[in-house]
């Protein structure tokens, strides 16, 4: 089966190569999507192939993304997938999560639990195999920090060289160090997010570089295994909502893609709500649904949760298709939310990123604005691990948190404290059987 690339304006439609070096349509500059004329004739069988995989030791099917190929089927050659075993991620029960959000169930798929540490592992196998399809030597993306952990691993595992862009002194140190050790080169911009993606753009298109950031649809791809992994793990039991993190955007643009797919395939009957959280003060696409604007509304962003920094998300169109697909909605919640939230995830035995905690302060307030019911079947996507940013956690439980700081070189301005509701702060104790005893109340 063949695929081709595709621009998703109405007005235009135009469809190229899958094999073409563009990752917007070269007519309108419109997003593209990869179609593949799908002949899947029963469903159910297809859904029984995704399980019977599970006990194979074929690398292909080891994958949490590559399992489900007859969904992405744009390669044709397995021995190109590069894999390092994706997704496979695990769905936990949150009481403690529940009972915070005033939900009577709510559900965490936890992404962090990839190779790398982020829902990106997801991606990167589809966008590096592309890559491999296509002959390319070197890959470039601008992140903030995880896209760019998560190429420089696979394209370290593809023998290609990685380029990554990132704002000097806005990524969490547990990224950084992903970048170093994978062997990226690694570019520190002046600027923020922003402007290293401007400048990526600029320099893939006039080079052989291909492009790794979710504005390349095959990286959306493998992102769909997200909502058809959560599907096969629940029984295709569909759920009402998934809640997920917005920062530029790919994930809730691919969840919309796989949700639309499954549906006109047949898999399933119903489509869940795809609800977008954002950070009130990196909310593009928040105030751009709200004031009805046919543009995009960009912001100059600031958040603790440095993930999800972005004022100016490339893929806030498919991201607003996914929404009308599937009646979803966007939302917004402060930095104390975002930090009260993370550390009910954490009281659940799950640790996350501040990005990923959005979920669930979002599902608070929604079931507080009762845009959300307390019966919903709700699947929150946790999307990075707590490794990744540790200051941020001790910070907070250290009754140590700000939502600005300034730094020259090192930290010289704190300000807008974030209040530690939930602090689980360290106990200093000397080395003394009494003195311990005494801190146990024993
Ligand atoms: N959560 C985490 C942990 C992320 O790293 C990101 C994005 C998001 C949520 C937002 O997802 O962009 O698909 O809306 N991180 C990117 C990066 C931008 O460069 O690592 P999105």
């Amino acid at each position: 089966m063949s695929a081709y690339l595709q621009c998703i304006e109405e007005s235009c439609q135009k469809k190229i190569s899958a094999n073409a070096k563009t990752y917007v349509c070269p007519d309108c500059s419109g997003l593209l999507d990869v179609m593949y004329d799908f002949q899947i004739a029963d469903p159910d069988k297809v859904k029984q192939a995704f399980q019977q995989r599970r006990l194979s030791n074929d690398p292909l099917d080891l994958s949490g993304v590559w399992r489900y190929r007859e969904l992405l089927p744009f390669c044709a050659d397995p021995a190109k997938v590069v894999t390092m075993q994706e997704g496979n991620t695990p769905i936990y029960e949150a009481p403690y999560c529940a009972e915070y959000t005033g939900l009577k169930r709510l559900h965490l798929k936890h992404q962090g639990l990839n190779p790398t540490g982020s829902f990106k592992d997801n991606g990167m196998t589809a966008g590096v195999t592309q890559a491999r399809l296509m002959s390319s030597k070197i890959v470039a993306c601008a992140s903030t920090g995880n896209t760019s952990a998560s190429m420089a691993a696979y394209a370290a595992r593809a023998g290609m060289k990685a380029v990554i862009f990132i704002p000097d002194q806005q990524i969490a140190f547990g990224k950084l160090s992903q970048s170093l050790d994978y062997g990226a080169l690694t570019l520190q911009l002046e600027g923020d997010f922003d402007e290293a993606m401007k400048m990526v753009k600029e320099i893939t298109e006039e080079s052989e570089v291909y492009l790794l950031n979710s504005i390349n649809p095959f990286r959306l791809e493998g992102q769909k295994t997200i909502i058809i992994e959560m599907l096969a793990q629940r029984g295709w039991r569909i759920p009402d909502r998934v809640v997920v993190p917005g920062g530029n955007l790919g994930n809730s643009s691919s969840f919309g893609k796989a949700i639309k797919e499954l549906h006109d395939l047949s898999f399933i009957d119903k489509m869940p709500m795809v609800t977008i959280i954002q950070a009130q003060r990196a909310n593009p696409l928040y105030k751009t649904l709200i004031d009805r604007s046919a543009r995009l509304i960009r912001v100059e962003a600031h958040t603790l949760a440095t993930a999800i920094k972005i004022g100016n998300p490339v893929s806030w169109k498919k991201a607003m298709r996914a929404m009308e697909w599937t009646r979803g909605w966007c939302d917004v919640v402060s930095e104390q939310e975002i930090a009260d939230a993370k550390a009910i995830i954490g009281r659940d035995g799950v640790g996350c990123e501040p990005a990923s905690a959005t979920t669930v302060a979002g599902i608070k307030k929604l079931i507080q604005t009762r845009e959300i019911d307390k019966d919903e079947d709700v699947v929150a996507v946790l999307t990075g691990n707590l490794l990744k940013d540790p200051d941020y956690t001790v910070n907070y439980h250290q009754n140590n948190l700000y939502e600005k700081a300034a730094y020259k070189n090192e930290l010289i301005e704190r300000k807008d404290k974030i209040q530690s509701t939930y602090a689980n702060a360290p106990v200093k104790v000397k080395a003394r059987k009494e003195e311990i005893l005494k801190v146990l109340g024993l």
